[in-house]
């Protein structure tokens, strides 16, 4: 008796797990469909005149701290300003999104993995620690400069 209900606590917790992988990794297309596309495209290219690429341009910044710090800050502040992606200049109000911690983890995870090879996400902690210290959308573009100077970009 005691064994059974044992391997039924364990299928639950097996069942439990087997649900909540596919199922995370959905949400972040799914949040990436309901609140980016828009603007930065199906295929994460962006549009001229609109706002910048995604896909192909986020992997170096992932992989450093201040990148990291970055990439968090973009979704928690937003960002005003004239930048330059790929050559090409925008002049766009990137706005803070409207989403949890956990979300905006899951659709930056979506946007490195899907449109920029990058498999590991992001941590929940560091949207929570970006929101904490959250920065004006302007002081978020300068922090963008000085993460292209230090990654050489
Ligand atoms: C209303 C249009 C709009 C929406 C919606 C939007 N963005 Fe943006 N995004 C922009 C613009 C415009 C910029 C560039 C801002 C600038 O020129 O200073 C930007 C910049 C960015 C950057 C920085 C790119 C770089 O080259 O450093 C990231 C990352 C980003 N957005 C991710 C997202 C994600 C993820 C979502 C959905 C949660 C999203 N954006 C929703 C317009 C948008």
């Amino acid at each position: 008796m005691h064994g059974r209900r044992l391997i039924l606590a364990g299928s639950i917790a097996v069942l439990t797990l087997a649900a909540s992988g596919p199922l995370r990794a959905a949400d972040g297309a799914k949040l990436y469909e309901g609140h980016c596309v828009a603007c930065h495209q199906p295929d994460g290219n962006g549009a001229e005149g609109l706002a910048p690429p995604l896909a192909g341009v986020l992997a170096k910044r992932a992989q450093s701290a201040s990148g990291r710090e970055y990439l968090a800050q973009v979704l928690v502040s937003g960002m005003i300003g004239t930048i330059t992606s790929r050559g090409v200049k925008y002049n766009g109000n990137m706005p803070a999104a409207p989403l949890s911690d956990e979300e905006l983890a899951a659709v930056m995870g979506h946007v490195l993995a899907t449109f920029n090879n990058v498999s590991q996400p992001l941590p929940v902690e560091l949207f929570s620690a970006a929101r904490s210290k959250a920065l004006t959308p302007s002081a978020v573009r300068q922090l963008r400069e000085r993460v292209l100077a230090e990654v050489g970009e």
